[in-house]
């Protein structure tokens, strides 16, 4: 819709819908929009009055009483315009409010598959940019343009009633006028549009570059991304020039056709006003009914383009809106614990639909043991975990959860059940005790103090500046690995999970905090069914059964003993290539 004139209508409405909350201020904007229409009129027309009724035949009595009355009416229309701007404002602001509400809930149930494949910043953008600018379709857009075309309308009316012929000379302008108005509005939509992609091109730059300023400044890219953001701002700046170049003609080009109606109108108002045909009222109020038909064209075409973006955007928010929440969640089952036995059933699935990422794989794992899942980088285990917690559809096969397969599962109730920690752990900005309760207030303060001991993190959190109320930055920047670690360990725990799934970072930690984690690990599993994708020798040595996964197929299954005694097995050489130098040290 973005390349068409014609304003989408359903499109509209459905906007308009929005206001369905706010019925009663939609009615007094519009209520407002119609009485201002002829308020506005009345103002010269009293003038028109005053001049020849009053001031030429001398009636000083009633000019004053006119002028009274002239008074009160434009206090009263500088009210109603003041509550007319208040109120389409409001109405606005209240609108997007919601609005950002339900595209945020909506986004964070929106299915993992939808992540994958949209930038970030495109669902910021939604949620803000996009969604501000549909406010101004309430601020501009819609009511305004109907009490501007009725405000038209009621100065015509009254013109022709006044004269006929000076409404007519009046008129001669206005093909010109909207002709202008057409080829401005389409110019400036174009070039808005090019401001548009540059600042969205300039945006992704700046946070891409900020996001990555260690890799920049590590490798010395600071002239390189200067130079290429000099590039980018330089044609942000011409795209903006270039609007501006529209507006720099249009509107002196529209002064100069209203200055010479203006002029014509007077010559041939005055020739009438000396034969008598026109009388002085009628010669002072015309110039202000003209400006008052004219400043509206000219404003009307701006604000064409405005409704116009606005609907873009809130094309592309409904967009957002009317996405399927990824993965259907009917199931019915809603559980408060399981006794947590798992079972993979001739599973194979795949990320784009062309490579499979796990083939035809079946294992189990029975309440309370542990399995470790090894392989080499992308063999499909953090896969594993992904379908489990039902981010993703199966291809084919079932996984099952207690013998009852997981689309029947009320995935809410199940997920309370199971604790994931993530290979690249994930803390938010905020306090350390609200990243490990994410705000469920049901955790007490002691809970987390219990399971932090119970961890081993209680020592080194104690020791933060604040303690527990130490302020993680962005991302957990300004903490260690390891320290991230034990926090996301600490936020498993307090949940008290039956099933714990745990993906072990890659990343090498000193032996100190080695053993520290090691305990931590052997903390959380105890008791527990749980998953382990482990890099660390100490944890696989721990675990009841070992998967070997290549490629996407299981390989090898066993103890730690059974495994390395298969001669020339992929175990074996997995074990002899990445720990045994490490055994001595165990
Ligand atoms: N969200 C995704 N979308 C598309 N493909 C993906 C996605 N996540 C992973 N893959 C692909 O699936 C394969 C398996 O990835 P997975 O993350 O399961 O590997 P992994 O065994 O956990 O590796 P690592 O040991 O490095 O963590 C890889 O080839 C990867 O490119
Ligand atoms: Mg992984």
């Amino acid at each position: 819709m973005a390349g068409n004139n014609k304003i989408d209508f359903s499109l509209l409405g459905r906007v308009l819908q929005l206001t369905k909350p706010y019925r009663s201020i939609f009615f007094w904007t519009g209520f407002l929009a119609i009485i201002l229409a002829p308020l506005g009129t009345a103002r010269p027309y009293l003038i028109n009055v005053m001049v020849d009724k009053y001031i030429v035949v001398g009636d000083l009595q009633g000019l004053i009483r006119m002028s009274m009355v002239l008074v009160v009416l434009l206090v009263i229309t500088a009210l109603a315009r003041y509550a007319f701007n208040y109120l389409s404002n409001w109405l606005g602001q209240l609108v997007i409010k919601d609005l950002r509400i339900s595209v945020f809930n909506h986004i964070i149930h929106l299915g993992l598959p939808y992540f994958d494949r949209t930038a970030i910043g495109q669902s910021t953008t939604r949620t803000i940019n996009d969604i501000e600018t549909i406010n101004s379709i309430f601020t501009q857009g819609t009511v305004t343009i109907v009490a501007d075309l009725l405000g038209m309308v009621a100065v015509l009316v009254i013109m022709f009633i006044t004269s006929v012929k000076l409404t007519l000379i009046c008129l001669i302008a206005l093909p010109f006028l909207i002709w202008a108005g057409y080829v401005f509005k389409e110019k400036a939509k174009a070039s808005f549009q090019i401001v548009r992609t540059k600042i969205a091109q300039m945006n992704a730059f700046l946070n891409e570059r900020i996001t990555g300023m260690r890799i920049v400044q590590i490798f010395n890219a600071e002239e390189q991304e200067s130079r290429k953001f000099r590039l980018i701002n330089r044609d942000y700046t011409q795209a903006n020039l270039d609007t501006n170049f529209y507006y720099a003609i249009f509107f002196p080009a529209v002064e100069l056709i209203a200055a010479m109606t203006l002029a014509l109108m007077v010559w041939w108002g005055a020739r009438g006003a000396l034969t008598g045909q026109v009388t002085i009222g009628e010669l002072i109020a015309f110039p202000i009914y003209l400006t008052m038909l004219l400043r509206p064209v000219r404003m009307l075409a701006d604000r064409f383009n405005t409704l116009q973006m606005g609907l873009v955007a809130a094309d592309r928010v409904f967009g957002i809106l009317d996405k399927e929440h990824g993965l259907k969640d009917n199931g019915q089952i809603a559980v408060e614990q399981v006794a947590g036995h798992i079972e993979f059933d001739r599973v194979t699935f795949s990320y784009d639909g062309e490579v499979d990422v796990l083939k035809d794989v079946s294992f189990e794992v029975q309440p309370g043991k542990t399995l470790a899942v090894v392989g080499h980088t992308g063999s499909g285990k953090s896969t594993l975990i992904n379908l489990l917690n039902r981010f993703y559809h199966l291809k084919n096969g079932t996984i099952r959860v207690d013998g009852i397969a997981l689309e029947e599962y009320d995935m809410r109730t199940l997920r309370q059940r199971m604790a994931l920690v993530l290979q690249d752990v994930f803390l938010f900005t905020g306090s350390v005790f609200d990243n490990i309760t994410l705000r469920n207030e049901n955790i007490t303060q002691e809970e987390v103090i219990d399971a932090s001991r119970l961890i081993g993190a209680h020592e080194f959190i104690e020791k933060l500046p604040g303690g527990y109320d130490f302020v993680v930055m962005e991302r957990g920047n300004n903490l260690s690995m390891g320290q991230r670690q034990l926090i996301s360990f600490v936020r498993a725990l307090v949940f008290n999970p039956n099933i714990l799934i745990l993906d072990e970072a890659t990343s090498s930690i000193d032996t100190e905090t080695e053993a520290v984690i090691q305990y931590a690990i052997e903390t959380l599993i105890a008791k527990r069914t749980s998953i382990i994708i482990a890099h660390r020798l100490s944890t696989i040595r721990h675990a009841d059964q070992i998967m070997v996964l290549d490629k996407g197929e299981i390989r090898e299954m066993g103890t730690h003993e059974e495994l390395l005694r298969i001669n020339n097995g992929f175990y074996k050489k997995l074990y002899d290539m990445q720990f045994a130098d490490l055994q001595p040290a165990i």
